[in-house]
């Protein structure tokens, strides 16, 4: 754990550079017309200051060219910020293809992670440096919200759906993790810290780490424990959907909708079966809100992800980012 405070966050990942120049800039330009207003402030006061006590002040004819410019010159920057601004933020939002997986689950008052490979960890978050990561991220029960300043990346963690965040580290170190949104009582104590590796130590920290059954194979153990196979048949004969290829797909609802099979559509089939009933298909599944937990809910959705093609290969990484995907589903149900 890094026990310097120093005054600004060191850069530690390939998105830093750019989000940090982009705030220089912004400082600067701020500073320069403060400066320069006040400036001419204190100058106007003194220069035409009133000498005499029955003077009257000269009236002011307008200038097109004056208006023009100052009209136009601040919409130039303004613009200029907005653009800038609007592509460094899609940078941050597109997760490139191929990132690595990781789950990680927010609860009161500790960040939860999961490697695709089974590892576990609490507050600490061991990554690879020069490889894209992508966290995909839930809550076990408030809004939390995934801080590394190091790595300039923030996200907020909420009940309910997930959300997702990526960086690449480039600079092997330990760095601080912060939850970055008001939890409760131990808030400030939902710290933690991510280990940025050389790739052969991150391997190896893989391999001496106590890997208990990757996602998957956790699913598929709940998978049977919660009896979900003799509705989920292999073959269409039971009386839930065939789960093989489902993810990914596009699913026909009752109710004329059609929603993308991702993470989120099966969160919700799984906590909120009512809520998008397969076309063809009765409402008979019980909810699972409650039986399961966050962490479990993942592990069933890493399985149901491993009966496709598309979403087989563990921390290969599903082909387009699932932000708009996970939002276009929660507001269908809105
Ligand atoms: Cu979790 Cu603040």
């Amino acid at each position: 754990m890094p026990t310097n405070f120093p005054l600004f966050p060191q850069q530690a990942s390939a998105q830093a550079g750019q989000v940090d120049a982009i705030y220089f800039f912004m400082v600067a330009v701020t500073a320069f017309f403060a400066l320069l207003i006040a400036g001419l402030i204190v100058f106007f006061s003194v220069r035409f200051r009133r000498r005499h006590r029955d003077e009257i002040g000269v009236p002011i004819h307008g200038s097109l060219a004056l208006e023009l410019l100052w009209t136009f010159v601040p919409f130039v920057i303004a613009m200029g910020m907005f653009g800038w601004g609007a592509k460094v933020f899609f940078d941050l939002y597109r997760v490139p293809a191929g990132a690595m997986e990781i789950f990680v689950v927010g609860k009161q008052w500790m960040w939860k992670v999961q490697h695709m490979g089974g590892q576990r960890e609490i507050n600490e978050l061991h990554v690879p440096i020069g490889r894209p990561v992508k966290l995909i991220m839930g809550s076990e029960d408030v809004i939390h919200s995934f801080y590394i300043p190091a790595f300039r990346v923030k996200a907020d963690v909420i009940p309910g759906r997930y959300n997702t965040l990526w960086f690449e580290a480039t600079k092997p170190g330990t760095y601080h993790l912060f939850c970055a949104e008001y939890c409760g009582t131990k808030h400030s104590g939902m710290i933690g810290s991510v280990v940025a590796m050389e790739p052969a130590q991150y391997q190896a920290w893989l391999d001496g780490g106590p890997a208990d059954g990757t996602p998957v194979d956790a699913g598929a153990k709940l998978f049977q424990d919660l009896a979900c196979h003799t509705c989920h048949q292999q073959d269409s004969q039971g009386r839930g959907p065939v789960l093989t290829n489902l993810f990914g797909s596009r699913v026909q609802l009752q109710d004329g909708r059609t929603v993308v099979a991702d993470e989120a559509y099966i969160r919700e089939s799984i906590v909120n079966p009512q809520a998008m009933v397969k076309a063809g298909f009765q409402p008979l599944m019980p909810t699972f809100q409650g039986l399961v937990t966050e962490e479990q809910l993942l592990q069933l959705i890493s399985y149901v992800r491993s009966l496709s093609d598309a979403g087989a290969a563990p921390g290969a990484g599903t082909a387009a980012p699932t932000q708009p995907q996970d939002r276009s589903t929660l507001e269908n149900k809105r």
